[in-house]
């Protein structure tokens, strides 16, 4: 017993040429998530990309992907989830992010009170520190405030939240549902395209995130070249010398792949990176 996913097509509607099923979940909340991502995808793909807020929710009723969720149990086949009141909704929530709303001030409360309080029941602090995760988020919400004066057309708003947010679903219990209850689906998406898939290899992970950062807006990007700069400190004193060499080599790959999200971000972690060739032997 479980669920799973067919996937309709609005633009071809009723042609069952053109669907096709995915999945096998067996809790009705996985396949939620599911659904929902492919909704999300489609609506930020399509705004990232250039088409207008005001004509999104029609564009994506015209082209975009419609999930179902269904039972396996024949008695409860279709199972409520609306791919379009999803969309509409989400369609909402990125327009909230465009027009006058709540002050950025509020925003930051909001978010730095439930990612500090997050990470302090896991006992997180900063490495070989007994000093509270919360100073890391904040750390990165500052190099992002400070470059909101050096970027045009910065999205302050979700850029504040994804950085205080950003390792929320990587390092706590938080659920993306939850942080969609909260903070709403384009957070939600960012926070998840910062977060490293623990299925994949090591090697794999911060490629494939990196990836996934390049599908969001300019301001996701600018979260991670932050969040690298924050880090390029002194290493712990527990890091041996391949994992600052490696860390390095990291933080290069980070600036290559990202640079054109937010010049003045990469600038400056350039510069981190190359006082940072200090700790290595090589
Ligand atoms: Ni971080």
């Amino acid at each position: 017993m479980g669920y799973f996913i067919r996937v309709l097509d609005n633009f071809h509607f009723a042609d069952p040429a053109e669907e096709y099923d995915v999945g096998n979940f067996v809790c009705y909340n996985d396949a939620l998530e599911h659904a929902k991502k492919y909704v999300r995808e489609d609506i930020i793909g399509m705004w990232v990309h250039g088409q207008d807020i005001n004509s999104l929710f029609s564009y994506y009723t015209t082209f975009g992907a419609d999930p179902i969720i269904i039972s396996e149990e024949p008695s409860q086949r279709e199972w409520g989830f609306s791919a379009w009141d999803y969309a509409e909704a989400l369609v909402e929530d990125l327009k909230n992010y465009l027009i006058e709303g709540t002050d950025i001030q509020t925003i930051y409360q909001t978010a730095i009170l439930f990612a500090g309080d997050r990470h302090a029941m896991k006992n997180q602090t900063l490495p070989d520190s007994h000093i509270p995760y919360v100073v890391h988020l904040s750390n990165v919400c500052m190099e992002i405030l400070v470059a909101d004066r050096h970027t045009e057309n910065f999205n302050l708003k979700l850029a504040v939240q994804t950085a205080l947010l950003h390792d929320v679903l990587e390092d706590t219990e938080t659920t993306t549902l939850e942080l969609e209850e909260c903070f709403g689906g384009l957070v939600t998406y960012s926070v998840q395209a910062l977060t490293k898939d623990k299925d994949l290899s090591k090697e794999k992970r911060m490629e494939d995130s990196l990836r996934r950062i390049k599908e969001c807006p300019k301001e996701v990007w600018a979260v991670k070249l932050a969040d690298r700069i924050t880090n390029m400190q002194k290493p712990p004193n527990s890091w041996g010398p391949d994992k600052i060499s490696q860390y390095h080599g990291e933080a290069k790959l980070i600036l290559s792949e990202l640079r054109e999200g937010n010049q003045y971000l990469a600038n400056r972690l350039e510069k981190k990176i190359k006082d940072y060739s200090r700790y290595c032997c090589t």
